[in-house]
């Protein structure tokens, strides 16, 4: 897949772009708070509809704006796709493809694929199991269009489950209702599950080389699916669905006392280790660095399985925080690869020399210009 141009209107700081990308690297160059993290999440935005920061919507249209349009446009499978969207304050976002308007904003997503890496993302690392879940949750639903419709569906019946739970002493006409949401908690939970352990199976088999790789065959990095429901590794769905059946009529109780939903795929988290040892609590800075390498890469080597073309690769910043040898063992993976790179460092522009295919571009105070070579 490749991104050939990207047009933005009032996007954040930058309030009028048209360029035009190369097919292999994309490098911006500019100072801190100059508009390159808003770039990249201007590209990310048309692949999820959503942004990968913690802002609200309405900020990123220009603070002096009203309105703010997001124009991309790529080839996948040889098809050119168009997508457009248009922001407005007080307004629901609108997403057109090809200039067709979607019902939804979640229609969009598997369109555009790409893999993002940002400083940020050792949070999937150190940060809490809400942080793992949503990245399994972005990565599947980019390549599993139904995944995305189980999740919003699994959220309702928690919701309606918790009420029922908490009313269940007070209104005895519930038990039969909690069988029944029960029942639906169960199916498309299992269903959750199901395609979580699919997923981490295969992170885990992709990670575990190129993370051997990157330590010089000195390391092994092992991840592993932590399913609150028990372990779930070779089940098909009938077992997993009779395994979840036991722990929720065994700790009905304990769900009774606690008004809530505690078994399921809401809860689940992932285990990443080094060399037997929890990454999080054992690994160095740099092995924890390398592990997220070896996730980003692996992000990128599945969906090339699934898809049958690579992903487009969003670098924010992250090639200052490598030291050399990872640096290089990166640029040389991404070499087929489309990738935009931002940073703040002259150096890198040199370390990246070497490739014929390029396009360096500057960005200050929200202007970007081309660095002719
Ligand atoms: N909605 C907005 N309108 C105008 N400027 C914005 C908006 N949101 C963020 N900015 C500005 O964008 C700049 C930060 O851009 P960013 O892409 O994060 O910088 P960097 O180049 O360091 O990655 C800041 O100066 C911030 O004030
Ligand atoms: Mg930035």
């Amino acid at each position: 897949m490749i991104v050939n141009s990207l047009k933005l209107r009032d996007y954040r700081n930058l309030k009028e772009v048209n360029i035009d990308l190369d097919s292999v690297l994309n490098i911006f160059i500019g100072d801190n708070g100059q508009g390159k993290t808003n770039l990249l999440e201007s590209i990310y935005l048309c692949s999820i509809g959503r942004t990968f920061r913690l802002n609200k919507e309405s900020e990123l249209i220009n603070f002096e704006e009203n309105k703010s349009l997001v124009e991309l446009s790529l080839i996948k499978n040889n098809y050119k796709i168009n997508i457009e969207l248009i922001l407005e304050k007080n307004k629901r976002k609108q997403v057109f493809i090809n200039k067709v308007k979607l019902d939804k904003t979640s229609e969009m997503i598997g369109i555009l694929n790409n893999v993002i890496f940002t400083p940020d993302d050792m949070k999937i690392i150190k940060g809490s199991p809400v942080e793992r879940r949503k990245f399994i949750n972005i990565d599947i639903s980019q390549i599993k269009p139904k995944y995305k419709y189980l999740l919003a569906k699994y959220k309702k019946i928690i919701t309606e489950r918790n009420i029922i739970l908490k009313n269940y002493c007070t209104k005895p006409d519930n038990k039969d209702i909690i069988n029944i949401w029960n029942d639906y908690l169960i199916n498309i939970g299992t269903e959750i599950i199901y395609y979580r352990n699919e997923y981490i199976n295969n992170l885990k088999k992709f990670t575990i080389d190129i993370y051997s790789d990157i330590s010089g065959n000195k390391e092994k990095l092992d991840i592993n699916y932590i399913c609150n429901i028990g372990n779930v590794n070779d089940m098909d769905k009938s077992d997993i669905k009779d395994l979840f059946r036991k722990k929720i009529s065994s700790n009905f109780q304990q769900e009774l006392q606690k008004c809530t939903t505690l078994y399921g795929p809401n809860k689940d988290d992932l285990s990443i280790k080094i060399n037997g040892k929890e990454c999080k609590y054992f690994g160095s800075q740099g092995q924890q660095r390398s592990a997220i390498l070896a996730v980003k890469l692996a992000e990128i080597e599945i969906i090339k399985n699934e898809i049958g073309e690579y992903p487009i690769l969003l670098l924010d910043d992250v090639l200052s925080e490598l030291d050399s040898k990872r640096k290089g063992y990166l640029l040389n993976y991404i070499k087929n690869i489309q990738t935009v790179i931002t940073t703040t460092d002259d150096n890198d522009l040199y370390n990246l020399t070497k490739y014929s295919n390029k396009k360096n571009f500057y960005i200050s105070e929200g202007k970007i210009g081309n660095i002719t070579n």
